[in-house]
């Protein structure tokens, strides 16, 4: 069923054609800052049957797009779906964030793995793909995910969250073979899950590499960056107007802009430790950016909210040849549940406003 869509700035963007006004959207942007998300996971009974349920995903994926004059929306899921599929238990505690029953410790666990089967496994994600491009009805486009391999590894290793990552490091030194073999089999768990996505009507895609920045140069070198490349070379999607752009988001990945500018990638993301002017002279052009407002500028007065939206576009101006193509606004990174979805109006519309060509 093609349909056309009424508002095509986000992928103008992404392939750095002209637009009216610089597209925003939001890293987060349904989530428990909005009341009626809080209703709707209250409804489910948690998290995670809300992303199991193709309609309850539905609902939430479209409530920011209802408040707000978003250019993209975002399917309603998470990253750890991929390791769900493997086998290795995901589970929520309150307060907590995510956990898995079963972390990979050593290379037999490793070696057990395979790539989840997309059409049983991982079908309630293609399935609310599919709803949610019903309900959009071509009002914008809808951005499919996942996590980079790294970032993945990351979960799967340590069990959850982590502040030193000690136990993936010790493994990176102790046996590298090991970790390649898991980063190997996610980056092909990661292509068939986009290609998936893809499939079922994703009009974009994004990697969140969200731990890539906790390496260091020559450790991202050897073991984030070459499997991002992986993925932006060899995701089958398309050609010409109709190529399904890939975004490459990434925390702390301010020193390898260049590289990341040559994986392949249409876009890239960036977080807010840079520039975005000088972000965009060290990628030339090559590809299209995606950022960078540190969230926490959500907290400030409407005041400030407008003025850090504008230093932001502007900047990009500058470093880009005077010219705001080639620019998708956005945070450097989700947003927090203790927000105010007042301020969120207040960047949204000042992002179309102080763009307005
Ligand atoms: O952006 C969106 O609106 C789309 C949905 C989305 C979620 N997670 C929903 C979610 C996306 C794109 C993600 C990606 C994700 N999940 C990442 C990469 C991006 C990033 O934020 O760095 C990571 C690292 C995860 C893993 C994960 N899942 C974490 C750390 C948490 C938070 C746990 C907590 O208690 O805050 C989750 C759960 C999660 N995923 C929530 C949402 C809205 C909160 C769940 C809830 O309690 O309702």
């Amino acid at each position: 069923m093609p349909q056309t869509l009424r508002n095509d700035r986000f992928l103008r963007a992404l392939r750095r054609e002209p637009v009216d006004c610089t597209p925003v959207w939001l890293m987060r942007q349904a989530g428990r800052y909005l009341p009626e998300y809080r209703a709707s996971r209250a409804k489910a009974g948690s998290f995670l049957a809300m992303a199991k349920n193709p309609e309850l995903a539905c609902e939430v994926t479209l409530q920011p797009l209802e408040r707000f004059d978003l250019d993209a929306a975002i399917l309603f899921s998470d990253i750890l779906t991929i390791p769900d599929a493997m086998g290795l238990g995901l589970y929520f505690v309150d307060g907590e964030g995510p956990k898995f029953e079963r972390p990979l410790r050593d290379a037999a666990s490793i070696a057990k793995l395979g790539v989840p089967d997309m059409e049983t496994e991982l079908r309630y994600v293609t399935d609310a793909v599919r709803v949610i491009r019903r309900e959009l009805d071509g009002r914008v486009p809808l951005i499919g995910f996942s996590g980079s391999p790294w970032t993945l590894a990351c979960y799967m290793v340590e069990g959850g969250g982590s502040k030193a990552f000690s136990i993936i490091k010790a493994m990176a030194h102790n046996d590298p073979k090991a970790l390649h073999a898991l980063l190997s089999v996610n980056t092909d768990a990661v292509i068939a899950y986009l290609a998936a996505q893809r499939a079922a009507g994703a009009q974009a895609l994004q990697v969140f590499d969200t731990w890539g920045g906790v390496l260091s140069p020559a450790m991202y070198r050897e073991f984030s960056l070459p499997y991002l490349t992986r993925i932006a070379r060899e995701l089958e999607r398309g050609e010409g107007p109709e190529r399904t752009p890939l975004i490459v988001f990434g925390r702390g990945n301010a020193a390898y802009l260049e590289d990341l500018a040559d994986s392949g990638a249409e876009g890239v993301g960036v977080d807010w430790l840079i520039e975005l002017g000088e972000a965009a002279q060290r990628t030339g052009g090559k590809v299209a950016l995606q950022g960078n407002l540190d969230p926490t500028t959500l907290y400030g007065s409407p005041d400030a909210i407008r003025s850090e939206v504008r230093r932001a576009l502007d900047s990009y101006r500058d470093g880009n040849g005077g010219s705001r193509e080639g620019h998708v606004f956005n945070l450097g990174h989700g947003m927090s549940p203790d927000m105010d979805p007042e301020h969120v109006r207040v960047l949204v519309d000042e992002v179309h406003a102080h763009s307005r060509r």
